[in-house]
């Protein structure tokens, strides 16, 4: 078991830009494997490594349907090639910000180029759900959470809300 813990915003550590990984030893991983654990086991479908406070461009995701045969995808070093210019609006959550939903719209299709634990190249298109997800991912590791893509009045509810639930349950 890992003791990662998910940092929970407002955090000044969810705003840096995650260093590049050069060396994929067991360190990385074993970091990999932990993130799916914790984050299978907050029910959620993506997670950044900055989030569990390590800031190296890592990212696990699984959008499988509940039900279904799961789907654990690893990314190390994942970077955007393409966007599609046609949209998609899905209603966002984060581990980071728990309980706080919005809807936000991003390309629907992106090309993804990243590396695979065994640092193969790979490139990849990804559409829908996965879509979404990896983007939001991805933008964790720039320091951007997804009500940064959202009016900055709504953003600043969010936040307040979370500084609150932050005091009253001494996260
Ligand atoms: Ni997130």
């Amino acid at each position: 078991m890992s003791n990662l813990k998910i940092i929970i915003a407002p955090d000044p550590r969810l705003l840096e830009v995650s260093k590049h990984v050069t060396l994929i030893n067991n360190e990385v991983k074993g970091l990999l494997k932990d993130m799916l654990e914790i984050m299978y086991k907050s029910n959620g479908i993506g997670l950044a490594a900055p989030q569990v406070g390590v800031l190296k461009r890592l990212v696990v995701m699984d959008c499988a349907e509940q039900g279904t045969k799961k789907n654990p995808l690893k990314f190390i070093n994942p970077e955007i090639l393409n966007l599609s210019s046609e949209k998609s609006e899905f209603e966002e959550g984060c581990l980071s910000l728990p309980t706080q939903h919005a809807k936000v719209e991003r390309p629907s299709i992106i090309e993804v180029k990243y590396e695979d634990e065994n640092g193969k190249k790979i490139k990849k298109k990804f559409s829908g759900i996965e879509a979404t997800c990896l983007q939001h991912e991805i933008d964790h590791l720039d320091g951007k959470l997804f009500v940064d893509h959202i009016s900055k009045l709504k953003k600043n509810r969010i936040i307040k809300k979370l500084e609150k639930i932050k005091k009253t349950k001494n996260l």
